[in-house]
């Protein structure tokens, strides 16, 4: 079989139609009456069932129209065109009918095309305001991931405090413990070895032979001798632990009083120059301040191997100032005050008692220079920072 091609096959379908139409347009002419409607309709039917426009079909009609005007036997009257155009009104019918629907089906196709462009819309919409929301939710991430490395942070960091806190409660310990073995050596070898000898001159006395008035005399003068330095020692005592002069007589007198005892026992030269206003300080500043001087002064005599130091309370408009200047060897202070190991408390613990009166203290020291230790002590706590 010989393949026909689409234009040639529509070519024949239209040419078929044509006759079919101009056949049954004769016999409607031939006919009384309105005519033959069905047969119109059915002529349309297969006009649209063979994919024909309108326009082609009109056509079809128009030549069909002049080929029967041309024909002899055809009579130009008012009936003949009526007839005519019913026919053709008919035929139509079934395209308008199609037309129709298609017109309806646009429309509803128009209608849900509008309503999807409507839901394209709210889509992009809400699409951006996921994205919206994404954005916030990641900047909320970056903040609790930030936040949560702070914390982290901070909670080595309080783990590190906690562990030098324990460390240095620890060394605080040890150092107690050994100045109170040493306050006992020197309890005993100091004060009850002499009232042991005290004892051992009185019982001798009450039991011995009887002696002479010059004998007893001298073991009298021994005696006291022993009990005055007995006497002596425990006052060396109580001074350090924590002098009665300071709560009674205030801290000059102390002060004074514990630079000419150690003086005396150092040999170490000490220019003390005070300012009376410093009594003003309530008993727990001024303690600080005797603290922190007794303590520059041990380190003198300690490590220093100065042979002069000043020691100086100065007032300022809001603070007393304390100042203890040695002319003895130097050392690193920032070394010292860094070191990891806690052996050395002394300067920590100046430090630790100023700063907890919202002082300040300063330590400098430079080769030729000696020493210097400064106190700031506020006359009132400083305020609260809002
Ligand atoms: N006035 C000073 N002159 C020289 N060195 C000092 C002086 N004060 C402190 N030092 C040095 O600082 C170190 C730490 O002092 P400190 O904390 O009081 O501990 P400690 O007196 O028990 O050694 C001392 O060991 C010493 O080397
Ligand atoms: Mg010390």
């Amino acid at each position: 079989m010989i393949p026909v091609k689409p234009a040639a096959l529509a070519k024949r379908v239209r040419a078929e139609l044509a006759e079919r139409y101009l056949v049954a347009l004769r016999a409607q002419l031939r006919k009384t009456g309105p005519g033959n409607g069905d047969r119109a309709q059915g002529l349309g039917r297969a006009a649209l069932a063979s994919g024909l426009a309108t326009l082609d079909f009109a056509r079809i009609h128009d030549q069909a129209v002049v080929t029967l005007a041309a024909s002899r036997n055809f009579a130009n009257t008012r009936g003949s065109i009526a007839r005519i155009g019913y026919f053709f009104a008919q035929a139509l019918i079934p395209l308008e009918a199609a037309h129709l629907a298609t017109r309806k089906t646009n429309r509803r196709l128009q209608q849900r095309n509008a309503m999807l462009r409507a839901h394209t819309a709210e889509l992009a919409r809400g699409n951006r305001r996921l994205k919206r929301e994404i954005k916030r939710r990641k900047a909320g991430e970056e903040t609790i991931r930030q936040s949560s490395q702070r914390y982290q942070q901070l909670f080595l960091e309080s783990q590190v405090m906690h562990r030098k806190l324990r460390q240095l409660t620890r060394q605080v310990f040890s150092a107690q413990e050994e100045e109170r073995k040493q306050l006992s050596r020197e309890l005993h070898d100091g004060v009850v070895q002499t009232l042991v000898g005290i004892n051992v001159e009185l019982s001798a006395l009450l039991n011995g032979p009887s002696i002479d008035l010059h004998n007893l005399k001298a073991k009298i003068t021994r005696t006291r001798r022993m009990v005055a330095k007995s006497v002596n020692t425990v006052h060396r005592f109580a001074r350090e632990l924590r002098p009665a002069v300071l709560d009674d007589l205030g801290l000059i007198p102390a002060l004074h009083a514990y630079c000419k005892n150690f003086t005396a026992r150092k040999k170490i030269i000490i220019n003390l120059t005070a300012f009376s206003g410093v009594e003003a300080l309530d008993i727990s500043r001024r303690a600080v301040i005797y603290r922190v001087a007794q303590e520059a002064l041990t380190n003198i005599a300690r490590h220093a191997h100065a042979t002069r130091v000043s020691v100086s309370l100065s007032g300022a408009p809001h603070a007393i100032c304390l100042e203890i200047k040695d002319n003895g060897r130097s050392f690193s202070v920032e070394k010292t005050l860094r070191a990891k190991t806690f052996k050395r408390l002394g300067l920590i613990g100046m430090k630790e008692r100023v700063e907890m009166v919202n002082g300040v203290l300063t330590i400098e020291s430079a080769p030729g220079q000696g020493t210097t230790v400064r106190a700031a002590i506020p006359f009132h706590p400083a305020p609260v920072q809002p």
